[in-house]
């Protein structure tokens, strides 16, 4: 298959459209401690011997807490209208309730200021998978009470914050959240619990829920939506058994959990494919998961090919690796027609609810930034053409598609890859801490200039 070409000629996105970047608070902020926050289960994960590439930690990373000055001014010079970060929730609420801490309310005030100094919009995400240490004591996310902890974490940064923010997210990613931090441990809090995933799954619509019902009481007026990330599934085969495999990935990733937010229910695969591990939930919870969105953030790295697999568990389906595509150093195919594709489905199975593309991106190996002033990385550069261009085609075919963010502005601690992944488009030297624009930031900021893909 092919792997996209731009052929757009004339195409310009729409006025409005809005070009942004994204990051998130633990991969590039450092100074986990700093000013009164308390310590999240990343903090504690990544100091647990044997989780992270390399022992790698966030206690430096990028250092933006300090440097956050020059990384506006980097966004300036891109000329993005938007900023994507996350709020750390410990260093707002260092217990994950109660006592709130102003040093952490200060550092958000002061980027912020920044941003909007600059012309920038902020769009701000409460949960980029950095729960408070202390709330997973109590039992995280698998414990009913954290969608109330979580409403109060909100409240106080809807009432903090509300008058700057221009977007706000509740979650990101929930899908990573349970896959990676409750099914198979590669993320913190790092269980492999079969039986808890769907727990902390519901839970974390609770959450969001009740995030939403506090919003609309709070005097913030912005636009709030969720972010999921989603991967188109493509059956192997038109047998039965693919076909059934690929319809429960599907549902697994994509349909877990826009459908209880958009439909009230879970998919109606899941007691099958769960078996014991499916829980009865209360019909009243769905009251407060499903309050109405003003947008969704769509983010998109793949596509998968899926084959049935007995052995796996769940979905009972396997990927199938293409034997002549381009690969991301994550190893990820690179399959920018599946970016259109998302957008579509979404827009067919949902309605015309407003769509953000939150996050796009590629990490591929660069060649050190002490080669040149620039550094060259082709491979992102065709990776960010082709995938803008597929953005441009949803928009086409009549998505209300508003806004596209690359992920990442900067190189970062990829979780527990440590900072051997650079999905930046801003090199960072993690030694010195410089900073060096890759080629694909300046396409990107000729993307910007003209709203339309340079040739
Ligand atoms: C996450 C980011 C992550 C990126 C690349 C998304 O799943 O939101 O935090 O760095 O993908 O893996």
């Amino acid at each position: 298959m092919s792997t996209g070409e731009t052929n757009l000629t004339n195409f310009r996105f729409p006025d409005g459209f809005l070009w942004g970047a994204a990051t998130s608070a633990y991969q590039i902020e450092g100074s986990p401690l700093a000013d009164g926050a308390g310590p999240s289960i990343w903090q504690r994960f990544s100091h647990t011997p044997g989780m992270m590439t390399n022992g790698d930690t966030g206690d430096v990373a990028c250092d933006h807490y300090n440097r956050y000055k020059e990384d506006v001014a980097l966004l300036r010079e891109l000329g993005v209208g938007a900023y994507r970060f996350s709020i750390s929730w410990s260093r707002i609420l260092p217990e994950g309730t109660g006592r709130v801490n102003q040093g952490g309310l200060d550092f958000y005030r002061r980027l912020t200021d920044e941003l909007l100094a600059a012309g920038i919009k902020p769009m701000a995400t409460l949960y980029h998978w950095d729960l408070p240490e202390a709330l997973d004591d109590r039992g995280g996310w698998l414990n009913r009470d954290v969608a109330d902890w979580f409403a109060e974490y909100a409240s106080v940064t809807f009432d903090a914050l509300g008058d700057r923010i221009a977007f706000w997210a509740t979650l990101n990613e929930p899908w990573v959240v349970v896959d990676g931090g409750y099914l198979h441990g590669a993320l913190a809090p790092g269980h492999r619990n079969l039986y808890e995933a769907p727990i902390a799954t519901h839970n974390l619509m609770r959450a969001h829920g009740r995030a939403m019902r506090a919003y609309r009481a709070s005097s913030a007026k912005s636009p709030i939506g969720i972010v999921v990330n989603l991967e188109p599934k493509y059956p192997a085969s038109q047998s039965e058994e693919d076909l059934a495999a690929n319809a429960r990935a599907d549902a697994y990733m994509n349909r877990q959990y826009l459908d209880p937010i958009f439909r009230g229910a879970y998919p109606e695969e899941f007691p099958d494919m769960w078996g014991d591990a499916w829980p009865d939930f209360p019909a009243s919870d769905f009251d407060e998961i499903t309050e109405k969105l003003d947008f969704v953030g769509i983010n998109y790295y793949l596509r998968a090919v899926t084959k049935a697999d007995p052995k796996v568990m769940i979905e009972r389906a396997t990927r199938v690796k293409q034997p002549h595509a381009i690969f991301t150093e994550t190893g990820w195919e690179v399959f920018p027609p599946a970016m259109t594709e998302v957008l579509v489905w979404f827009r067919d199975r949902y309605g015309d609810t407003p769509v953000y593309v939150t996050e796009n991106g590629a990490a591929f190996y660069d060649p050190p930034a002490a080669l040149g002033d620039v550094v060259d990385d082709p491979l992102r550069v065709h990776y960010f053409r082709e995938h803008i261009a597929a953005v441009g085609r949803a928009i086409e075919r009549g998505v209300d598609v508003r806004g596209y963010f690359a992920w990442s502005l900067l190189d970062n601690l990829e979780w527990s890859h440590g900072f051997t992944k650079r999905f930046g488009i801003i090199h960072v030297d993690f030694a010195t801490q410089k900073r060096t624009m890759k080629k694909s930031a300046l396409f990107y900021r000729d993307v910007i200039r003209g709203s339309t893909i340079p040739t």
